[in-house]
């Protein structure tokens, strides 16, 4: 049985009813971001039940020294990690003596929480009836500004129901903070100064080793009944990292009283001065007042529904999916900032560290050339570029290649390498396809040529160098191979010629050449800079070419599909649907060589590569293919559901593309791999954007042009969604009965419509 406690609805996540068991796995869904920073969904008050503390900065890291087992050459030192920041959030509350705690309350009814995706806030509301026997009413708003993204806002109201209360506000900020996920148990965080003004307080901390340095700050200010009372604190209780002010209030049974709480960063990676940044932020967030903060919020919020939302009619729960996905999205990425990435778990959680994965590249960036301006997909290609020196260190320390090949790293937070089981930073090798297969992705995309004589090609070239190097001649195959390797499919490792890793490594030689032929014919400038500065000559490409012309791919003529890898079929082939309910996830109920040694697949992997490669092959070659791994696929990583529901569309199996996109698009929200409390996963909800678009949508690029072959699941009576194609906005809306396209703008778009050139006018067309 899955989770089933979010009560379906279009726009918000609403939770009904406190449980403590369930505390850990809401604080993940109702997590809050503004691309800047995050927030898990913990109280502002105390807690002492079970909880995972989460607050994030963006880009801010430490490197944790590498704890393995058993050492082995080529692992890189450290293992970065977002940080769990400095607490702003916490407020602790005295009622009438007693310190509040829902944990320890003798009642609590009506637990409420929603987060309002629409409007972009995160709302709890409850009555509580304490062991002192005083009952009150709670209800607390707060959100991340969109517009001023330092400063997070919080309002924590307060009724005593039963009997006057002597209300204690505690509001404090705490750098004294750890990660869960700590290899030494070392701090991470130095305190370096606490600064206190009247109601306003600031800590600064900075990390240890990495040096960044953090303002924490906040701003109270207690209002009864709405009015501003304009008291000060009675104490200020301070430490080296923390500091905490009260304020007394005693409010009369049935009237409420409330704390406003402005809090935030500022961060040495975009202030010389943290401190007065921070006492700006506050001024400029005071000047506007909580009203219009909020009332900015919802209309930053309104632009960007206006362009990446997607309506489901008739089916709620796949409507609040998308809309969760989609949100989650732009909380964790704005596209602003080209030194950040999309981490896997985004502002929820610790795991993935919070580092920049394959992810990226394969999953997240359609959706955001599809629904930004398309400089934020520039930004991310831009990022691996940057990194492109570090990239070529990594091939030639950590594993011995040379001449300016590139192995970009399975997880960075800078460019270095930070993963640490051999069998994926040594062997899962793939990634530099995806990161190649991008560049093409973001040119077939948006037309924009200029990223590759600029900046893609010399990383073409690198990755192109590093495959030729990689690849081995078989005397008995007459080919060449690719030994030891790990494909998507994390549940085979150290095996040999895995279909896609092979097909990937030939695809991104020939591509390079292409571009290698192309640059030079329309930018020679750039072609002798590029040729030059990484000293290719006509030989080295033919040596490449020697290897893309001869790869091996393995194939089974038994099954007439490509195999996984060579050792597949000596596999004890039971499908997934004869295998006990009880042993799911084989990841968490098995030993990892029964994992091994099974036909179970985790991921898309021969899918992952009709999926990128789709033109490639014929519908047929796709149909035996999905059929045969969809039936040993276990959709144990949360990236799986998503490509095979957009295969299975494009196969008409539609109920099936139908039972996918609800794993892809609620897989947190019905907590499908059993795991959310541990953060949601935020790279995989691309992925639920594409199934719509590219899976039930059926859009497509062919020679700069957008091809859609529409597709409705019977549970819907309708969908629409926006794309932002080359700087025009189509619109697209799809029934049973007809679709319809529009432009924004006077200029038309063509487009082919199930294989019929149709021309979009700003008038729908059907
Ligand atoms: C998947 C990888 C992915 C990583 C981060 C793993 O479980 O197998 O493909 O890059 O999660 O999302």
């Amino acid at each position: 049985m899955n989770q089933d406690y979010i009560k379906p609805d279009n726009w918000s996540i609403i939770e009904e009813g406190f449980d403590v068991e369930r505390v850990k796995s809401s604080e993940s869904l109702f997590s809050i971001g503004n691309g800047a920073m995050g927030q898990r969904a913990n109280f502002e008050e105390k807690y002492s039940g079970e909880t995972f503390q989460g607050s994030y900065i963006a880009g801010i890291y430490y490197p944790d020294k590498t704890k393995v087992g058993w050492w082995k050459n080529g692992y890189p030192k450290y293992f970065a990690k977002v940080l769990n920041a400095p607490n702003w959030i916490g407020i602790n509350i005295e009622i009438n003596e007693e310190a509040f705690d829902l944990n320890s309350c003798t009642e609590v009814k009506n637990f409420h929480r929603e987060l309002n995706m629409k409007e972009g806030w995160y709302n709890r509301s409850f009555e509580a009836t304490l062991k002192n026997g005083t009952e009150i009413a709670v209800n607390v708003r707060r959100f991340l500004s969109l517009n001023l993204d330092e400063v997070g806002i919080i309002k924590y109201e307060i009724t005593p129901l039963n009997k006057d209360a002597k209300i204690l506000y505690k509001p404090y900020l705490d750098a004294g903070v750890t990660n869960e996920d700590a290899n030494w148990e070392e701090k991470f965080w130095e305190p370096l100064e606490v600064k206190k003004g009247t109601n306003e307080a600031y800590v600064t901390a900075q990390t240890y080793k990495t040096h960044f340095k953090v303002t924490t700050f906040m701003h109270n200010s207690i209002f009864a009944n709405n009015e501003n009372i304009n008291i000060s604190p009675s104490t200020i209780d301070s430490s080296s990292d923390k500091v905490e002010y009260t304020y007394g209030v005693i409010i009369a049974k049935g009237q409420t009283s409330s704390i406003q709480k402005i809090g935030g960063y500022t961060v040495s990676l975009n202030h010389t001065n943290t401190l007065a940044a921070a006492e700006k932020a506050i001024k400029e967030a005071l000047s506007k007042g909580y009203d219009q903060l909020l009332q900015e919020q919802i209309e930053a919020w309104a632009k960007v529904w206006e362009m990446s939302d997607i309506t489901i009619d008739g089916d709620v729960k796949a409507q609040q999916g998308i809309r969760f996905n989609i949100f989650q999205l732009n909380q964790t990425y704005s596209g602003k900032d080209n030194r950040l990435n999309i981490g896997p778990k985004g502002f929820t959680g610790e795991k993935y560290g919070g580092s920049t994965y394959w992810d990226t590249e394969a999953y997240c960036i359609p959706f955001y050339m599809a629904t930004k301006d398309q400089q934020v997909a520039r930004n991310l290609l831009t990022y691996r570029y940057n990194q492109l020196d570090k990239a070529i260190e990594n091939a030639k320390e950590n594993l011995g290649f040379k001449d300016g090949a590139a192995l970009y790293p399975m997880v960075t937070m800078n460019g270095e390498e930070c993963h640490n089981e051999w069998e994926i930073t040594h062997e899962e090798i793939h990634r530099n396809g995806a990161i190649a297969f991008a560049i093409f992705n973001y040119n077939r995309y948006t037309g924009d040529y200029s990223y590759i004589p600029e900046k893609g090609l010399e990383v073409l070239i690198g990755i192109a160098r590093f495959w030729h190097q990689r690849a081995s001649f078989s005397t008995a195959k007459n080919q060449y191979v690719i030994l030891g390797v790990t494909g998507p499919n994390e549940y085979e490792n150290n095996i040999n010629n895995n279909f896609y890793t092979n097909y990937v490594a030939k695809w991104c030689i020939d591509y390079a050449e292409e571009q290698i032929i192309k640059v030079a014919a329309e930018y020679p400038a750039d072609h002798k800079r590029i040729i030059e500065k990484v000293q290719l000559t006509e030989n080295e490409i033919q040596e490449w070419k020697k290897v893309a012309n001869n790869m091996y791919f393995p194939f089974s003529e038994e099954h007439n599909v490509y195999l996984q890898q060579d050792g597949f079929l000596d596999k004890d082939l039971v499908p997934v649907k004869d295998l006990d309910r009880s042993q799911r996830p084989i990841n968490q109920k098995w030993s990892w060589d029964r994992v091994l040694r099974s036909p179970y697949i985790k991921q898309a992997d021969v899918l992952q590569c009709f999926y990128f490669f789709e033109e490639h092959f014929t519908k047929e070659e796709l149909l035996r293919n999905f059929e045969f791994y969809e039936s040993f696929t276990v959709h144990e990583s949360s990236l799986s559901p998503c490509v095979h529901s957009i295969q299975a569309a494009a196969l008409d199996k539609m109920d099936m593309a139908y039972t996918f996109y609800l794993r892809t698009s609620r897989l947190d929200l019905d907590d499908y791999n059993k795991e959310v409390e541990e953060g949601c996963h935020i790279t995989s909800m691309a992925g639920t954007w594409m199934s719509i678009v590219e899976g039930f949508g059926g859009m497509r690029v062919k020679n700069d042009t957008l091809h859609f072959s529409p597709k409705i699941p019977k549970e819907w009576t309708g969908y629409s969604f926006k794309i932002n194609f080359r700087n025009q906005i189509l619109k697209v809306s799809i029934n049973h009965d007809e679709t319809t396209f529009s432009v924004d703008g006077d200029a038309d778009l063509a487009i082919v419509v199930n294989g019929q050139t149709v021309v979009a006018t700003k008038y729908a067309i059907a």
